[in-house]
């Protein structure tokens, strides 16, 4: 397992120090399952809870799992003396509230600070971030949006909400992003765009499906949900390059310091590859890009008067090949996604495109799509790699890694010496 050690305000490498403050929600369920993802990439997690948290989920639970006593008073003796609000809020790499009400968003915009989270993000310095979660209608509500953007433009990080079905049993916008996802956010805040492997380097990559249009209201698309390239974009961020992120329609939080050009169909997300590509270093084609569109969009939703109806399809641009083409064009590295023969149809691929590399993952219905882990085979003209199964974060960073140095030995330079991310191979 991977763990990331950052240079903090101090003189020496540290472990991230996370505070967590969980707030009163009904995701506060997720709360173990988040700490253990923190954990697991190296934060040492001291939880902050308030008190309707604690009609969610219990302390000794969430000490369990932090391995450190919960604090939730402000006015706890014991617990100051031992290290008090202003030393908590110093100590913090970053401070996380997850999951983060509507109420708590509008007591951080106000500069109230009634209770020991509050007190806290009023006291640090450190990037703090909120992971919302709330009924649909919560979310919508004038107040809390005039908050999230309050919020937003004093630099707080928003992650998610997510959409899809609720506690309340209404399905919409404001439920907490997976533990995962939060983790891999987190993370990057704290590592930030360091001096890395691809410092001054330009990377442009595409992640997440592509919808084309049949009518007004229905669409072809396919299962991506971007994991897989927004993962690939956070890598090659914290290996200091500056990466854009064209990305189709998917349901994850932007990633800091990441420029994202948002695109519905292949052909806008051929166009808005061709807009920055010329400038680019590398490019990585994470996308999964129709291979067909229907050949005319019917401006009327098509009525079902007949028993059986087809519809033709035409060929979408080839984003990766045409990128691939240019003279003078970036290293570039594409996906492969294969429910058969894996390795014989990317090797076919990464020719019949003149790619430099090509990343080859099996999809089906239990892996490669909207899954938090992937394995891949990494091929080239002459070598290949294979990465186990991992999660898709971590792999991405040592995808990122591995093409970084081809491309370095394509073009017969040194990288930039990696001065503040260090990664230990446990
Ligand atoms: O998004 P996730 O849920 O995390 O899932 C990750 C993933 C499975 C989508 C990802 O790992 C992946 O394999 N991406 C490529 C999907 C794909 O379209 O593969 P393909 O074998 O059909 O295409 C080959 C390559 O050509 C890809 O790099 C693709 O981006 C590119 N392509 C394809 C068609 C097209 N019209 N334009 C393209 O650029």
């Amino acid at each position: 397992m991977e763990t990331f050690w950052i240079r903090s305000g101090r003189d020496k490498l540290s472990p991230m120090n996370i505070v967590l403050g969980i707030t009163g929600g009904i995701a506060a369920y997720k709360a173990p399952d988040l700490v253990r993802r923190l954990r697991e990439r190296g934060g040492e997690v001291q939880i902050v809870m308030t008190a309707s948290a604690e009609e969610f989920v219990t302390g000794t639970a969430l000490q369990a799992v932090s391995g450190r006593p919960i604090r939730s008073n402000l006015w706890d003796k014991e617990a100051e003396a031992a290290m008090s609000h202003i030393e908590l809020a110093r100590w913090a790499d970053v401070v996380l509230i997850a999951p983060a009400t509507a109420e708590v968003m509008a007591r951080i915009v106000s500069g109230g600070a009634p209770d020991l989270l509050t007190t806290i993000c009023l006291a640090t310095e450190a990037p703090l971030a909120v992971a919302p979660a709330m009924n649909h209608i919560m979310w919508s509500n004038p107040a809390t949006q005039a908050n999230r953007k309050v919020l937003e433009e004093r630099g707080i990080h928003i992650l998610g909400p997510g959409i899809g079905s609720q506690a309340c049993g209404e399905t919409g916008a404001g439920r907490m992003l997976e533990p995962d996802t939060i983790a891999a956010a987190v993370f990057d805040l704290a590592v930030g765009k360091g001096e890395g492997l691809l410092t001054g380097r330009k990377v442009v990559i595409t992640a997440g499906p592509t919808r084309e249009p049949i009518d007004p209201v229905r669409y072809i698309t396919n299962r991506s949900s971007g994991k897989m390239g927004y993962a690939m974009a956070r890598a090659a961020a914290a290996q200091g390059a500056e990466v854009v992120l064209i990305s189709g329609p998917v349901n994850l939080p932007e990633p800091p310091g990441i420029e994202v050009r948002n695109v519905l169909s292949a052909q806008d997300m051929y166009e808005a590859t061709h807009t920055c590509v010329g400038e680019a270093d590398i490019f990585i084609a994470a996308a999964a890009v129709a291979d067909y569109r229907p050949a005319e969009w019917r401006e009327q939703k098509i009525k079902k008067n007949e028993e059986s109806m087809s519809i033709d399809l035409v060929r979408c641009p080839d984003v990766l090949a045409s990128v691939a083409a240019l003279a003078a064009g970036p290293f570039t590295v594409g996906f492969a996604a294969e429910t058969e023969k894996v390795d014989d149809y990317a090797r076919s691929k990464l020719e019949n495109k003149s790619l430099n590399m090509i990343i080859a993952n099996r999809v089906g219905s239990d892996c490669g799509f909207d899954t938090d882990d992937n394995s891949v085979n990494v091929i080239w003209t002459d070598g290949e790699q294979r990465f186990p199964e991992a999660r898709k974060s971590e792999l991405a960073r040592d995808l990122v890694e591995l093409i970084a140095r081809h491309f370095y030995a394509a073009r017969g330079t040194d990288p930039q010496p990696r001065l503040t991310v260090i990664s230990n191979i446990e």
